[in-house]
């Protein structure tokens, strides 16, 4: 939006500004049917850059219209994940460690902050030097990373804690509801221990 004025001098009518305040959201279907029906839809090029669920839209929207795909050219810092954070509880069983996520921290600032020897460098979900084993998880993981192949996420036997979390099952089959209420150390009001999700792991 900074750029608006500059980007209207230079592409004049061309230019589409959708915007969600003012009820001009961008309609993911609409713009890449209007690719797909174009005669130049094979050299037609769609940058994006955004949170992870319009990412995903349009790259399965892009995939079902059978454009080609490396005309989809996006670049991830990280994501914001797929659910609301949730505080949650994480042990290391060979360390004798379990501490309480809150819904400001990482896995990776908990762990440290228990005493575990983590590794790690980027902490945005990118280099992957965090990562460890999943032993067990009441609940869901939320891969909020960009290490690892959607494959190696949905396998669920590594993630990374810079980034990744953990929500509850309920979370998971209510997408996008919002967090429940948190205490100041970011713990959940009013909701026993025993409810929130267990996240079991190992580190290197
Ligand atoms: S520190 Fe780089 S992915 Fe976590």
């Amino acid at each position: 939006m900074v750029y608006l004025a500059e980007l209207r001098m230079q592409h004049g009518d061309r230019l589409r500004v959708h915007i969600d305040d003012e009820n001009l959201s961008l309609d993911v279907v609409e713009l890449i049917d209007e690719i797909a029906a174009d005669p130049r839809r094979e050299s037609a090029e769609l940058y994006m850059c955004g949170p992870i669920r319009l990412m995903d839209a349009v790259r399965r929207y892009w995939a079902t219209c059978q454009l080609p795909v490396y005309n989809l050219r996006y670049e991830t810092f990280g994501n914001s994940g797929w659910f609301e954070p949730e505080s949650f509880l994480v042990r290391i069983p060979r360390l004798g460690i379990e501490t309480t996520v809150g819904t400001h921290t990482t896995i990776l600032e908990a762990l440290t902050e228990a005493g575990a020897d983590m590794m790690f460098d980027c902490r945005k979900g990118e280099c992957g030097l965090c990562q460890v084993d999943i032993k067990e998880v009441d609940g869901v993981i939320d891969h909020r990373d960009v290490f690892l192949s959607e494959k190696q996420q949905s396998a669920g036997t590594k993630l990374c804690t810079c980034v990744s979390r953990a929500v509850s099952h309920s979370a998971a089959k209510a997408r996008g509801i919002p967090a429940p209420a948190v205490d100041g150390d970011g713990d959940l009001v009013g909701v026993p221990a025993a409810t929130r999700p267990i996240l079991t792991i190992d580190i290197p």
